[in-house]
């Protein structure tokens, strides 16, 4: 008999749900919230407010698209964390409320886990080589910078991370820096195409082991944009393109050095990219140019995917569901970043 999973996430700013049948990808619906656009970031009371709105008609729109009535589903799958308490606990209530109403599993699902597990999705007729265990994966988006050892689909483990920020965050604040607006990262990849990467320099952080720093790059961006622009108000927009692509280079620097000496230390030549910053074009290039130079083979997820979407946390669940690893109704959400 068919597996069908409803997926849902709503742990940001993003009300999506989607509908898999086992790992097959059957419809993944996303209502992204416009409001914050005004304030240069999320604002969490709004975000739940959107929440609240979308998620009856997101579900809907889900099941419709998927051509799956609500009676034939084997489970409902959830964000339960990290991420806004607020926001989570919009999609935690229904998911909770939808399976104790239909007398269904409900599994919860870790965020994070649901980034990497994304490249194990399936769309109808694609033909799809998933990564072989174990794999490297780096997260990388808005909240998180981290190297993940993949054993199994339900067995991770951290083996670097930052320390303070998080590689999208210190570009979304770099960026608001230079009056980009939010979310920076889009800006400063499409920008970065068209300047020199080597046109400036900004900090590197000198930290042991596998872990990342990114703050000492944002203090050293906001110092040197203060004196360039005190000595000329007009030098970030005259070299807007040129300080793009040098910050992306520096960010993609960073991450990839760890990621090497990971695949060095691990001897794990399998490596995946995966969160929100793994859209970026210049991230992109650097995992192309190590699959030739380092032999590895790269796994780099569409980028409908990147970013926060519940097809991730459909096939998460999909593979919990396999090991019966339901939750109970009383589950709380969480919101720090951990790998529980
Ligand atoms: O995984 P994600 O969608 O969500 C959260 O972390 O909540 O990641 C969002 C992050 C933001 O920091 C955004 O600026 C960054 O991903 N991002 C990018 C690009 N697209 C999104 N960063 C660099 N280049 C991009 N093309």
């Amino acid at each position: 008999m068919d597996t069908y999973i409803l997926g849902i996430e709503s742990s940001c700013d993003d009300t999506s749900a989607a509908v898999l049948r086992g790992e097959e990808l059957l419809s993944n619906v996303t209502a992204s919230q416009q409001v914050h656009r005004d304030y240069g970031g999320v604002v969490p009371e709004l975000a739940s407010r959107a929440h609240q709105q979308n998620v009856v008609p997101v579900v809907d729109q889900a099941l419709k698209r998927a051509g799956v009535a609500k009676e034939s589903l084997s489970a409902i799958a959830f964000t339960l964390g990290p991420g806004l308490m607020g926001s989570l606990l919009v999609g935690v209530n229904f998911a909770k409320g939808m399976a104790r109403s239909l007398g269904i599993p409900l599994v919860s699902v870790n965020h994070l886990q649901g980034h990497v597990l994304a490249h194990f999705i399936r769309e109808p007729g694609e033909e799809h080589t998933p990564p072989p265990f174990p794999f490297l994966c780096l997260l990388v988006s808005g909240g998180n910078s981290q190297i993940v050892k993949v054993n199994a689909y339900n067995d991770m483990e951290v083996i670097g991370q930052t320390i303070d920020d998080a590689a999208g965050e210190a570009i979304d604040k770099c960026s608001k820096v230079m009056g980009l607006g939010y979310p920076g990262g889009p800006v400063i990849d499409r920008l970065a195409r068209q300047g020199s990467p080597t046109a400036f320099q900004f900090a590197k952080p000198s930290i042991p082991g596998l872990d990342y720093s990114f703050s000492g790059l944002k203090t050293s961006f906001l110092y040197n944009m203060r004196k360039w622009v005190a000595q000329d108000p007009g030098f970030i927009e005259a070299n807007k393109e040129d300080i793009a692509a040098s910050l992306e280079k520096t960010v993609v620097d960073i991450l990839m050095d760890k990621l090497v000496k990971a695949a060095r230390q691990t001897g794990i030549t399998h490596v995946a990219v995966a969160g929100g910053v793994s859209a970026n074009n210049g991230l992109r290039n650097a995992f192309a140019q190590a699959s030739e130079k380092l032999g590895w083979t790269t796994y780099i997820p569409k980028f409908g995917y990147t970013t926060d979407n519940a097809a991730m946390i459909g096939i998460t669940g999909y593979y919990k569901y396999l090991d019966s690893d339901f939750c109970r109704m009383d589950t709380p959400a969480f919101a720090k970043t951990t790998f529980r």
